[in-house]
């Protein structure tokens, strides 16, 4: 979302890591971005120009005087540049680019860049962790150079350790959190998010629709703004967004506990799990067998504990409590009616049973109440777009 139409500069350097950049590179022009991509002559030799050339849609920079790319002007990429990205970033680039030597076309791109920098070293553990190497990171990251640790594992050089280089998507995701705002630094962002789970027997369970993608979506949101988030989780199937705590639970129970566990810590609470309001009243030991010619069973469910109406009770007056109300019909009645009831800051109603918003679906529909009389009706739009403008509302609330 961030990306789109932004200008991206490219640097690879030579290391066997480089090709991973071809991926980096297509995530980019997937998000919309226009990307431009300089290599160095060693680059040049683990890949081949043209695939840059080609994914990228631009000549590639290879020589300020000969060769592909050597007509274009290096200043004017630099100064149309969004943010720079230099992967894999060698032990030589990156002693360069910390005493501004400008030598080839990446380098002296790099000197007239103006736009945030993300550096990726990548290289051998010995090189990587050499004295004069990491005063050089030292220096770039001293003058507001974000540099992105190596990822330790198993090496081309047939050595283990600190140096490969991190994932493309990774690359990808900590290159789209140099875009939002940091307005959320120093805080401390609980999320509760997903089905909650209630055993009947060893094989059977009680649980609800929910995804995880909205929850999902406001941790990872939370988390690109600055914030410490720590997310609790019901079982879904989505990866943990990068760069928060996740813990794991399945019942309503387990999931009241690690919202305790981590409750004195958090600045701003949001709710969004899908909490089961009912569990069996007893989990049987064994798989409840069907008897002769049985046609009905019942059931006997008791009253679950209800997460948010507690924490609303325990909150203190410096914490901001965000709750969700999924709703089928009457959606602002029901939606403020839980928002007295829970002591709540502020409520997200989200209608659901209809396509496009609520369980499972990649936008959602949400209304925002606050306590002290203020609503926000939100198109239909994705949810990482809806977590944005809750963290924008909670923002200016606690502002
Ligand atoms: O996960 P997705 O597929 O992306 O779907 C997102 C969603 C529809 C689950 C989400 O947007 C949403 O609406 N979440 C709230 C679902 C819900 O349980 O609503 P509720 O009206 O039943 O509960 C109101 C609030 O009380 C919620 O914040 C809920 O977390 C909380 N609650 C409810 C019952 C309970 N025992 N404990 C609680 O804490």
């Amino acid at each position: 979302m961030v990306l789109n139409g932004k200008h991206i500069f490219l640097g690879v350097t030579g290391g066997i890591a480089a090709y991973k950049c071809v991926e980096l590179l297509r995530f980019f022009k997937k998000a919309g971005a226009d990307v431009v991509v300089a290599m160095t002559r060693s680059a040049a030799r683990f890949m081949g120009p043209t695939t840059f050339e080609v994914l990228s849609e631009n000549p590639v920079l290879l020589d300020l005087w000969e060769g592909p790319g050597s007509g274009v002007s290096h200043i004017e990429v630099a100064s149309k540049s969004d943010l720079a990205v230099i992967a894999p970033a060698t032990a030589n680039c990156i002693g360069k680019l910390a005493h501004g030597i400008a030598d080839d076309a990446l380098t002296t791109t790099m000197l007239a860049m103006t736009c945030p920098v993300l550096i990726c070293p990548s290289m051998n553990t010995d090189m990587y962790q050499n004295i004069r190497v990491q005063k050089n990171l030292d220096l770039l990251e001293e003058t507001g150079i974000h540099i992105l640790d190596p990822d330790s594992g198993a090496l081309a050089c047939k050595t283990t350790g600190a140096g490969r280089l991190p994932d493309p998507w990774f690359i990808f995701d900590r290159a789209c959190a140099l875009f939002y705002k940091n307005d959320l630094k120093g805080k401390t962002v609980l999320v509760s998010a997903g089905p909650t789970v209630e055993s009947i027997d060893p094989v059977r369970f009680i649980s609800n629709h929910s995804s995880g993608k909205m929850g999902y979506a406001i941790a990872g949101a939370a988390e690109k703004r600055g914030a410490n988030v720590v997310l609790v989780s019901g079982p879904v199937s989505l990866d943990p967004p990068v760069g928060v705590t996740c813990v794991s639970v399945g019942s309503c129970d387990q999931m009241y506990d690690a919202m305790f566990d981590h409750l004195d810590q958090a600045d701003i609470i949001v709710k969004v799990a899908a909490v089961g309001d009912f569990k069996p009243v007893t989990v049987q030991g064994h798989k409840i067998k069907k008897t002769g010619d049985q046609s009905h069973m019942t059931l006997d469910l008791t009253q679950n504990k209800d997460i948010l109406k507690a924490i609303g009770l325990k909150k203190r007056k410096d914490q901001y409590l965000v709750g969700f109300a999924a709703e089928t019909r009457d959606l602002e009645t029901y939606a403020l009616g839980k928002m007295e009831k829970k002591q709540l800051d502020m409520i997200a109603a989200n209608i659901v049973g209809k396509s496009g918003s609520g369980f499972k679906a990649d936008t959602n529909k949400v209304k925002l109440f606050t306590r002290d009389g203020q609503v926000a009706d939100l198109p239909l739009m994705t949810k990482e777009k809806v977590a944005h403008a809750i963290l924008d509302a909670v923002g200016q609330a606690i502002s």
